[in-house]
Parts: structure tokens; sequence; C-alpha cells
């Protein structure tokens, strides 16, 4: 079960730097990439890297909106079969068995499986970042977790808020064990 999340620690669900899956909704189609390059710039903004050779580029650059969806270490075959293919004419949601579910901000899906969920709206004005750089900054409009898996951060000695960080290829390392300070 999910539980809103308050804007202003929403950057906490990605601010330890995990790889994420970012879904678009574009012409009725829902798609879903993996993407290791997003960062927290501020208490609601986000930043993500997302290469123009990237079907996922386009559908932002059309849409101005995309969710950041947080998966866990369950979901580690997922994320890399979402990195690895193309779903410009590819329906990953069905063909990796992921779930789209309604958002409440944007019209681009939450994923189901995932554990958090950011949803984004394209800063106006900065679409030169992208077409230089391949940057989009964007605002949280919105944000959810797993109840029981988030308070005021993740609780990663739970299992399953155990979340992947890219290492690079197919390797990743997991948070886990026990929060101190
Ligand atoms: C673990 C992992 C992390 C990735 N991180 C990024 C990223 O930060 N930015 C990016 O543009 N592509 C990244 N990729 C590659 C895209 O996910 C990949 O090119 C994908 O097929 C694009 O799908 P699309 O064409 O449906 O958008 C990553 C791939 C993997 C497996």
């Amino acid at each position: 079960m999910k539980k809103n999340v308050p804007l202003d620690v929403s950057y906490r669900l990605i601010n330890h730097g995990p790889v994420v899956l970012v879904s678009t909704l574009y012409r009725g189609r829902p798609n879903v990439c993996a993407a290791a390059w997003v960062t927290p710039v501020d208490l609601n903004l986000v930043l993500v890297v997302i290469s123009r050779e990237n079907y996922t580029a386009r559908c932002i650059q059309s849409t101005g909106e995309f969710v950041i969806n947080v998966p866990n270490h369950t979901l580690r075959q997922k994320v890399v079969a979402c990195g690895s293919v193309s779903g410009e004419r590819v329906d990953k949601f069905a063909r990796f068995g992921l779930t789209p579910e309604k958002a409440r901000k944007v019209g681009a899906p939450l994923i189901r499986e995932c554990i958090g969920h950011l949803e984004c709206k394209v800063i106006k004005g900065e679409e030169r970042l992208s077409r230089k750089y391949d940057i989009f900054l964007a605002r949280v409009v919105a944000a959810s977790a797993e109840r029981g898996l988030f308070s005021t951060h993740w609780l990663p000695r739970m299992p399953a808020a155990r979340t992947l960080h890219h290492l690079g290829g197919k390797r990743f390392a997991l948070l886990s064990g026990k929060v101190v300070g």
C-alpha cells in the first residue's frame, strides 16, 4: 500500500542515488526506461539525463511530464531489460510484466511494482538543457512511497526497501544494513 510523501521530503526517495525507472505517456502509449543519472537539485527539483537517442527523451520533450519510479532489488532483471530495449515499437510494460497505474498529477503512469514514485513536470524555459546536454530539469508535483518502507527516509533494514545502485554494465550494489546518525 502506498502513502503520499510530503513534497519537502520527496527528494529523499532518490537522495541516495538509486537506479530508477522513468515512465512516460506519449500518444496514449506508456513507456519505461532505466536511468542511473538522476539527482535532486533542490527540495522539489530533480535533474535527469536521458540521451536524445532514447525514445523516452522524445516522449518527455513532447509532453513535459514523466515519473521517476524507484525499484527495489527484486526488480533487477526488469531494470536491465527496460534499459536494453527501446519502447518505440515494444510495449515494455506488457513484455516485462510491469503494471501502469494512474498518477495523481501527471499523465505518465506510476509503475505499481516500484516502491516509490516522483511525479515530475519539466520546468518551462529550460528546454535548452535537453537540446544541448540531454538534461531535463523538472519540478516534483507529487510523491508517494510504499507504506512501511519509508518514514521520513527509506528504512533499509526492511529487505523490501533495498534499492539498486548502478556500478556499471549489469552490476549493481544493494542498499542494505542499518541507518546511523
Ligand atoms: C542500469 C541502467 C541505467 C541506465 N541509465 C541511463 C541514464 O541515466 N540515461 C539514459 O539516457 N539511458 C540510461 N540507460 C539506457 C536506457 O535505459 C536504454 O537506452 C533504454 O533502452 C532506452 O529505452 P527507450 O528507447 O524506451 O527510452 C540505462 C540502462 C541501464 C541498464
